[in-house]
């Protein structure tokens, strides 16, 4: 134990806390799922947003971490991570510099899918003498960012290669398919995704362009993408510390994520309130469920408060004890946390700061 971790029976409730012989388990259970194959692995940090986790990670194999925005990749950089890849996109002059100003400091690429973007990148570059390297983003699906498969790709790709940016590869991310319930079916949708990214990987290099990287995959897609010929790189990040929305479709990997809480009030045998509500826990996906009691419900999350029904009056919780809360989605609910307590045999191993 490192001397000056705080005690876990002092931490104050609500309190973020990550288990790391799971943590541990699910990082072997990736790399040795993508060992002896093709694709590689440039996991998404937005989940748990830590570079120390980041690190884990590309000691276990991976070539480099993924991110969602500029701030993600700084942070990143900041700790000496390299190979960072924003998978979205970016508009605006102060955050195209902002770009040009940290592809200077390390290796980073961004998604584009549109030409607008491709020309402003390459004025502000120019200035300060920055290669700055891009991926062009399809649409396989998800209908929220990128171009649609096709004419549309070729037309950005020749673009970003005119105006003299560096076209690493393309992305297609799936993340309409990632919490579909598993089965043939899903698992033909996602090949069918894989295969519109490599129909605009050809296109791009039937016109001549060279197009190493096909970037897709989530933690609810990670077998099925990984394996499809031609995918060379798995965004998938989730599968690390995961929750419980994903475990239903990726039961191998472990939760790792919990919220430690306090019960501040119990009525009868009938229910208990805990000092943890939507400040602390996200209910976008679900309500969450209560990791350390039997037959009880969590059934409500006000601001500050979650009430927990005994389903069974027998319950054994009394006013003071703190139990845990599974994390229900990750992502927001590591948003709410400034810090993250890594737990080893029953002690604080790491703290982990959060968005610094
Ligand atoms: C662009 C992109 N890539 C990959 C992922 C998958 O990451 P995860 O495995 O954490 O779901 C996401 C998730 O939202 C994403 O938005």
């Amino acid at each position: 134990m490192k001397s000056r971790q705080p005690e876990l029976g002092k931490l104050t409730t609500p309190a973020l806390l990550l288990d790391l012989p799971a943590v541990d388990k699910n990082l072997v259970k990736m790399s040795q799922f993508l060992s002896g194959g093709n694709c590689s692995l440039r996991p998404h940090c937005k989940n748990h947003q830590s570079p120390w986790l980041a690190s884990k990670q590309i000691e276990s194999g991976a070539i480099g971490i993924t991110c969602a925005t500029l701030e993600q990749a700084e942070i990143l950089a900041k700790y000496g991570i390299k190979e960072i890849l924003i998978a979205s996109e970016i508009a605006g002059e102060a955050k195209i510099r902002q770009f040009v100003d940290l592809s200077k400091r390390t290796e980073v690429i961004v998604a584009v899918d549109n030409v607008r973007i491709v020309s402003d990148m390459a004025r502000l570059a120019r200035n300060k003498k920055a290669t700055l390297s891009v991926l062009v983003d399809v649409d396989v699906g998800q209908h929220r960012c990128g171009v649609q498969p096709g004419e549309a790709v070729i037309h950005l790709a020749q673009s970003v290669v005119e105006h003299g940016l560096l076209l690493r590869g393309i992305m297609g991310y799936e993340g309409h398919l990632q919490h579909a319930p598993p089965g043939a079916e899903k698992d033909s949708a996602i090949r069918a995704c894989a295969q519109l990214a490599i129909e605009s990987k050809s296109l791009i290099e039937a016109h001549g362009i060279a197009c190493p990287i096909v970037s897709a995959g989530g933690t609810g897609t990670y077998s099925v993408m990984s394996q499809y010929s031609g995918i060379t790189e798995l965004q998938a990040g989730t599968y690390l510390a995961m929750d419980n929305s994903y475990f239903r479709v990726a039961p191998e990997f472990e939760r790792a994520f919990s919220v430690l809480v306090t019960v501040i009030s119990k009525t009868g045998n009938q229910r208990i309130v805990v000092d943890a509500g939507k400040k602390s826990l996200s209910g976008e996906r679900g309500l969450p469920l209560v990791k350390s009691l039997e037959e009880v419900e969590l059934t409500a999350l006000h601001s500050e408060h979650a009430i927990i029904e005994l389903r069974d009056g027998a319950a054994p919780v009394e006013v003071g004890d703190r139990i845990e809360i599974w994390v229900e989605y990750s992502d927001p609910t590591v948003q709410l946390h400034r810090r993250m307590y890594g737990i080893r045999n029953g002690v604080v191993e790491e703290v982990l700061k959060l968005g610094e």
